[in-house]
């Protein structure tokens, strides 16, 4: 029934989301402050005529939440989804084959900045609802709150979690927006990786100075910015700001060899990304690097001259973006505390440096032995004829960490993209097969969970 439905709106479907991607929801940028109300608005009106009963568009000292519910009876259970139809900026546009806010469809993929992550995923969970809605199989409530600034760290739907407990009480969030290993392995993301994000700022001389006339007598805060990032890890890929393992879980073996049984082909990974090997912390696998282990990485750096030919010059300054991936049970506030004095610490005498701090968030593990993964696992067992392979992410959302602190709740990710998806690179896109399965899955996961 829900397959038909799907099928015969399937074109519909497709031209809504294309609608929603044409709009620049870039939560980064200024510039796009009323693109990004605009697509709030859109999903509004798109929930409105799925048949929610109440919508609304929340204000927020930054971009706005959307809020929706339908109650189908206040005894039953209740699902609250989460999205977000921020995206980000779309640089570098000479990249892309098609501009990234024209969404097209070629080899049944949508090529769009958002497609996948995440309007592309939340646009399921729209349609998964209307489909229900339609056909009379919601048999438990739903709550949506899809928000606008997860690109840029949450910070106010943080607030607005903490401000209305009442509003969000529900028995399980849902959420979409990680991914699957593949159509012939589905999966269910069990655990995402926290963030700390800084910026370093290195200053040397008072002035740009002739590379000629003060080179090899004058430090150039390029070179010691860049001495400064090569020892934060040693030889073995570990990171050597003290104190940085010390909260790091350790995995039993048998959970190492759990993460290590999902299918993943080394060699097809590095000729998908044109590598001739991987480079990570040593006694660790290519999975363990990504889900279990933590990171740092140098995300941007500037100073000097960039422009067309060359330039002799020594600069006054360099500087850095730096992340910090978490894994449990690291605090994102306290390794950017231990990074700072470490950074400060390594400083030669020659050059000042001035640290910054952005958002970070903390990272999550999510139950496998719940009724709601149970639920979602059976949905995959339904739609894919095969049961999920419970995976660990390297992304961040932090938001799930905090919907467990502050609400109480746990969350099921079940994502649909492909970790090749490109999102937050040019020519991002999503499948249509992972669209269209999606919304089935998703389906079936709510006549699971209120069965
Ligand atoms: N959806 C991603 C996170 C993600 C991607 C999780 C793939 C699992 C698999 C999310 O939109 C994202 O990009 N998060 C940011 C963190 C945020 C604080 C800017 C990230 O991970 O960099
Ligand atoms: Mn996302
Ligand atoms: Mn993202």
């Amino acid at each position: 029934m829900v397959k038909e439905y799907i099928a015969s709106n399937k074109d519909r479907f497709l031209a809504e989301l294309m609608e929603w991607l044409r709009i620049p929801s870039v939560s980064a940028d200024s510039r796009n402050k009323q693109d990004v109300r605009k697509a709030a608005e859109f999903l509004v009106t798109k929930l409105k005529e799925a048949g929610a009963d109440k919508v609304e568009l929340c204000e927020t000292l930054g971009h706005p939440i959307v809020f929706a519910e339908k109650t189908i009876n206040p005894s039953l259970p209740t699902v609250l989804v989460y999205g977000h139809y921020d995206v980000q900026p779309p640089d570098p546009l000479a990249l892309w084959n098609s501009p990234p806010f024209e969404p097209v469809i070629k080899d049944d993929k949508i090529y769009a900045r958002g497609a996948c992550d995440d309007k592309g995923q939340v646009y399921m969970h729209i349609k998964a609802f209307e489909a229900m809605m339609k056909l009379g199989l919601l048999h438990c409530n739903v709550k949506f709150m899809v928000e606008g600034e997860e690109e840029v760290g949450s910070d106010n739907l943080g607030i607005f979690v903490k401000e209305n407990k009442a509003k969000l009480k529900a028995d399980i969030i849902l959420i979409s927006d990680t991914a699957l290993i593949s159509l012939d392995n589905p999966s269910i993301t069990t655990g995402l990786r926290g963030l700390s994000y800084l910026e370093v700022e290195v200053t040397g001389p008072n002035r740009d100075l002739h590379s000629g006339v003060y080179g090899g007598a004058v430090a150039n805060p390029i070179n010691i910015l860049c001495a400064m990032i090569a020892s934060l890890q040693d030889e073995d890929g570990r990171i050597t700001i003290p104190g940085f393992y010390d909260r790091v879980a350790a995995l039993s073996s048998d959970e190492r060899a759990a993460i290590n049984k999902a299918p993943f082909d080394l060699k097809k990974y590095k000729a998908e990304l044109g590598i001739e090997d991987v480079k990570g912390e040593k006694g660790y696998t290519t999975l363990e690097r990504t889900g279990i282990r933590p990171a740092l990485d140098v995300n941007g750096i500037w100073g000097g001259y960039t422009g067309e030919g060359a330039k002799t010059v020594l600069p006054a300054k360099a500087s850095a973006k730096i992340s910090m991936r978490l894994v449990p049970d690291q605090i994102s506030t306290e390794i950017t505390e231990l990074f700072i004095k470490h950074f400060e610490s390594i400083t030669p005498k020659y050059v000042k440096v001035k640290v910054t701090t952005h958002h970070g968030g903390e990272p999550a593990v999510t139950p496998t032995n719940s009724v709601s993964y149970k639920a979602a696992a059976k949905a995959f067992v339904e739609v894919f004829g095969k049961a999920p392979i419970p995976t660990r992410d390297g992304g961040s959302i932090p938001i799930v960490a905090l919907f467990k602190k502050e609400l109480g709740l746990d969350t099921v990710l079940m994502g649909f993209g492909f970790d090749s998806d490109a999102i937050h690179s040019p020519n991002e896109h999503y499948g249509v097969k992972n669209f269209t399965l999606g919304i089935e899955t998703i389906v079936a996961f709510f006549k699971n969970f209120a069965g």
